[in-house]
């Protein structure tokens, strides 16, 4: 049996994981059923990248040690993978006690053969930022970050012979022409390898959350050599049992974003060719999902892009499908609401959802009863296939070799559109053959069955090819068109005929429901409004709200209104009237005498016929409570 290994980055849990991290997760999850349904051996690696200064830095900020909070962010990963249906064997943390001994291993076996040795890491250091720079990083002689005095330090640390791997490297891209892909990112390293490597610092004396070195424990390994290892680490490199090692390495693929090609294709092989072991297969270096406005991670008005709030809504399958379908993977592309709405509601609802309740309605209709939910149909009949019903089998059976030539090679997108076009192509040979006509005619029913069992097995077909993408909704077709999992292998994706003519049909709730896309955007925004705490107003802005502090003198229930109050409140120099929708919650007798915070130059406003002057301030939980500030005096200025 044929072995398989993919693996996805691993994330680094500083924050909470978004879509963007779904992107490479997805693709491998992807990668990884296709090729378990072909029949291949699989090892689906992903996991955290758990170390470094951010990660320190954020847990003090947060007041916890490091490991509790990585502990606390890894859990929301692990819960996103599962709602995300990410079918990994195995997931590693930096943390884990045998990637903490093989990586000290692995440092010592380069130590011990020269490949790292120790030297001093100098530069200008920022001590608020505790970063070094060179000195053409300097803006104005100060630190490029944060504008601050930055004084020249010099520290030890190890270095990895980077810098002697060139020829090698460039020597390897040569012989292996499909080593990094797409090829765009391998001109990229090419030059970037032929403008000459340096030696590369894998220690840190600077801060303690990583792995120490073992034989001088003031170091601890910097990031890239306790990272990369994670990918043979994780099949039992540096400790007893490599069976997994020997089975699994090298890597058939390593799914990586754009920005961390160069790490993978540059120093990850220099320092496999320093441990003497086999390079990985290949590198794919997916583009980088853009939020609205052109930036990688910045949210944008009315963009939720929480995955988990996405899948929630949408389902899953959609959110996937949509990550996959709508932008080839080797290039950048554009996230927005609007543009996954319009794939659920066009390509996911209507073409796809629609062929499949509409035959099965047909089938079951057809078949007596209209109102029956699971039916046993009988398909079978003598009936001559049509020029139509030709073309439509040949295409469905020749579809599997097309698209398993683009999922090899990661095109996913092509490889869905081609589903789709199948897809396309029932819809108009059930428009054509308008099987509704003659659905009860018995005189036609070997024709009627013709046309629907065609469209049946096309499905059964679609079906099996969309499962590495959308595992469930192909659970669904399958349980609808009651096509057995036997029949739904790889293998017998371009087999036809196997749908046996008596099926169980099953009419089931729609697989996706078209979405009103007006009303949707505005929920959205409205989610994405709660959310975003990123929309800062400015002290100036805050400064144009005059608030003050106003006394109730006057207060009276609105006749033909059980919410509304009228309150007349004395504002420092005037009283004035305001009108509020407290009336469930307070008497007019609870608020005469309180002082309470007035927004004063709020614009005048007609409510339930009564001009109103201002608004009051109130919390607005489970109960309405307004705030008073007794203590003060009417007119003066809250701020
Ligand atoms: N920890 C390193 C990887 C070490 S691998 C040995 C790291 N972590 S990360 O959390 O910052 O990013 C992990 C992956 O998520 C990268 O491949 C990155 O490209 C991907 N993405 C993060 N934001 C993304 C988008 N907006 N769009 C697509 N992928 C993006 O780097």
């Amino acid at each position: 049996m044929k072995k398989f290994y993919v693996t996805t980055p691993i994330y680094y849990p500083s924050g909470e994981a978004h879509l963007g991290h779904c992107y490479s997760t997805v693709a491998a999850d992807a990668i990884a059923r296709f090729n378990r349904m072909r029949g291949h051996d699989v090892m689906f690696l992903t996991g955290t990248d758990e170390h470094g200064q951010k990660i320190e830095t954020n847990a003090i900020k947060e007041g916890m040690k490091p490991k509790e909070y990585v502990d606390k962010i890894v859990e929301k990963f692990l819960n996103l993978w599962k709602i995300l249906g990410i079918s990994y064997d195995k997931f590693i943390r930096t943390t884990d006690d045998y990637h903490v001994r093989s990586v000290q291993k692995v440092f010592k076996i380069l130590y011990d053969k020269g490949e790292i040795y120790k030297g001093k890491y100098e530069g200008w250091y920022c001590v608020p930022c505790e970063s070094f720079f060179s000195h053409t990083r300097l803006v104005s002689g100060k630190c490029p970050d944060c504008g601050r005095d930055v004084k020249f330090q010099s520290e030890e640390a190890y270095f990895f012979k980077l810098s002697k791997y060139s020829e090698r490297i460039l020597q390897f891209y040569r012989n292996n022409p499909d080593f990094i892909e797409p090829e765009s990112r391998k001109n990229e390293m090419i030059k970037f390898v032929e403008s000459g490597l340096e030696d590369l610092c894998v220690s840190r004396t600077s801060f303690k959350w990583g792995v120490p070195v073992d034989f001088d424990p003031d170091h601890v390994v910097y990031v890239w050599i306790d990272a990369l290892t994670n990918y043979i680490t994780a099949l039992g490199f540096g400790s007893e049992n490599l069976v997994s090692f020997d089975k699994f390495w090298p890597a058939d693929v390593h799914i990586v974003g754009k920005e961390i090609v160069r790490f993978h294709a540059i120093i990850w092989p220099a320092i496999l060719m320093a441990l003497d072991l086999p390079l990985p297969k290949k590198i794919y270096g997916h583009g980088w999902l853009l939020f609205g406005d052109g930036n990688k991670m910045s949210k944008s008005r009315g963009n939720v892009v929480d995955p988990v709030v996405l899948c929630k809504r949408y389902g899953t399958d959609a959110v996937r499908y949509f990550l996959l379908r709508e932008i080839p993977f080797g290039a950048d592309g554009t996230f927005s609401n609007l543009s996954l709405i319009e794939r659920i509601n066009f390509d996911l609802a209507n073409d796809l959802g629609n062929l499949l309740s509409r035959t099965v309605s047909l089938a079951i209709k057809g078949f007596g009863g209209s109102d029956a939910d699971c039916r046993e149909i009988n398909l079978a009949g003598e009936y001559e296939s049509s020029q139509e019903d030709e073309r439509l089998i040949q295409k469905a059976i020749s579809l599997c070799k097309l698209y398993e030539n683009d999922f090899e090679n990661f095109e996913f997108s092509s490889a869905l559109s081609k589903v789709w076009s199948l897809i396309s192509d029932c819809n108009k040979y059930l428009d054509n053959a308008a099987p509704w006509k003659y659905m009860t005619d018995e005189n036609e029913k070997a024709k009627f069955s013709n046309v629907l069992y065609n469209v049946f097995e096309s499905l059964r077909i679609i079906s099996i090819l969309i499962s590495p993408v959308m595992p469930e909704t192909a659970i669904k077709i399958q349980e609808q068109i009651g096509a057995k999992s036997e029949i739904c292998t790889w293998q017998n994706a371009s087999n036809w005929g196997l749908l046996a003519f008596n099926s169980k049909i099953k009419k089931m709730e729609a697989i996706f429901l078209r979405i009103d896309c007006e009303k949707e955007l505005d929920d959205l925004e409205s989610v994405t409004q709660k959310n975003d705490n990123m929309d800062f107003i400015s002290i100036k802005d805050f400064s144009k709200i005059d608030l003050r502090v106003g006394r109730v003198v006057g207060c009276e229930v609105v006749k033909n209104s059980k919410k509304i109050l009228k309150l007349t409140i004395f504002d420092g120099e005037c009283d004035r009237e305001v009108v509020s929708g407290i009336a469930q919650r307070y008497t007019p007798e609870e608020l005469i005498g309180r002082n309470v915070i007035l927004v004063a130059n709020l614009k005048p406003a007609k409510l339930c016929g009564i001009n109103s002057n201002g608004m009051i301030l109130a919390s607005s939980g489970k109960n309405v409570n307004l705030i008073f500030t007794d203590l003060s005096e009417p007119g003066e200025r809250i701020s």
